[in-house]
């Protein structure tokens, strides 16, 4: 578990990320999937993904791990995700008492808890319009293609300051509507698993899909925000994931993990010694270098299918 100097320290590395993301300075060594085979994942990545409930997974295998975890964090896990309520109290010593005096465990809302539910209300509704006037309107202000972007935790601005704008400046203006997604991203929704910030996500992909029925739809998260991306689409009404064509992730914490309710293409570009990709939230320089990814991860995108 970081102390809290050393997360003072990551979010000033955070803040002078640019810097180390230039890509004259090869930091890291990448790994991009599928590089053990798909669905891989180093150290504990795939564990915490399953415990996040975004892999689609139904059993739940919570072991004194997540290295790094923390108990207000665990707390706010089974909040977003019920599920995985009694594993983690069955694993951890204190912990259901810790959250019994910490705001307690229940969930937001009556939602059903299912296995792949985040109980925080939502109302995946679409907005009662004329259909002629939506098809009108979304023919003169959509773009073909739609990339919704999730920020790092501690990143300022909708697009963050790192991965984001990078991927705006790359991809062509002309096809591409460019969309960050305004979530909590503090220190403390890391040890969430990226779930409070999943459920904004969600609501974006869903505006989208309201907004520009005809547009390809690609996702992409850096550090938190690719925890964010992947618990937006494991939790999302199947009828938005249908418009989900590419994901791209970036020092993701979910590593190879499987995504539940998607099967299309998806890149995770993950330094091979950034520890955050191994699950535990270990914040190197080679966290802070994929500066260096964003024109390959550009074509990527670009070459996003209907
Ligand atoms: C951007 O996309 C437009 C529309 O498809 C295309 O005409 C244009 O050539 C593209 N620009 C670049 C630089 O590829
Ligand atoms: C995985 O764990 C090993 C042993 O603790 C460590 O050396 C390595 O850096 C970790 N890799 C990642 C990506 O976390």
């Amino acid at each position: 578990m970081a102390s809290a100097p050393l997360k003072s320290l990551a979010l000033l590395f955070l803040s002078i990320a640019p810097v180390f993301s230039s890509p004259i300075l090869p930091l890291g060594v990448d790994a991009i999937l599928p590089r053990q085979g798909p669905g891989a994942c180093r150290n504990q990545s795939c564990e915490v993904a399953t415990i996040a409930g975004s892999t689609g997974a139904t059993n739940y295998p919570y072991k004194t791990y997540p290295m790094g975890y923390t108990m207000d964090g665990n707390c706010c896990i089974v909040r977003y995700f019920p599920a995985v309520k009694q594993p983690i109290y069955n694993a951890i010593a204190g912990q259901q008492a810790y959250c019994a005096s910490h705001g307690g465990d229940a969930p937001a809302d009556a939602n059903p808890p299912g296995v792949n539910q985040v109980t925080t209300t939502y109302n995946p509704a679409p907005a009662k319009r004329d259909p002629a006037a939506a098809a009108a309107a979304a023919a003169t202000t959509c773009k073909p293609k739609i990339l919704i972007f999730a920020k790092g935790t501690g990143e300022p601005f909708d697009l963050g300051i790192t991965v984001g704008p990078m991927l705006q400046a790359g991809l062509n203006a002309t096809e591409w509507d460019v969309r960050g997604v305004s979530y909590d991203n503090s220190f403390a929704n890391d040890y969430c698993l990226g779930l409070p910030g999943g459920v904004t996500a969600r609501g974006v992909l869903h505006k989208a899909v309201s907004d520009c029925p005809n547009s390809i739809i690609a996702m992409s998260g850096y550090s938190q925000g690719a925890m964010v991306i992947r618990n937006a689409i494991a939790r999302a009404p199947a009828s938005d994931v249908a418009h989900v064509k590419n994901v791209v992730n970036f020092g993701d914490p979910f590593d190879g993990a499987a995504i539940g309710q998607y099967s299309g293409p998806r890149t995770v570009y993950c330094m091979t010694d950034d520890g955050v990709c191994g699950g535990n939230f270990a914040v190197s320089l080679a966290h802070l270098s994929y500066g260096q990814d964003i024109s390959a991860a550009i074509a990527v995108l670009e070459a996003t299918k209907k």
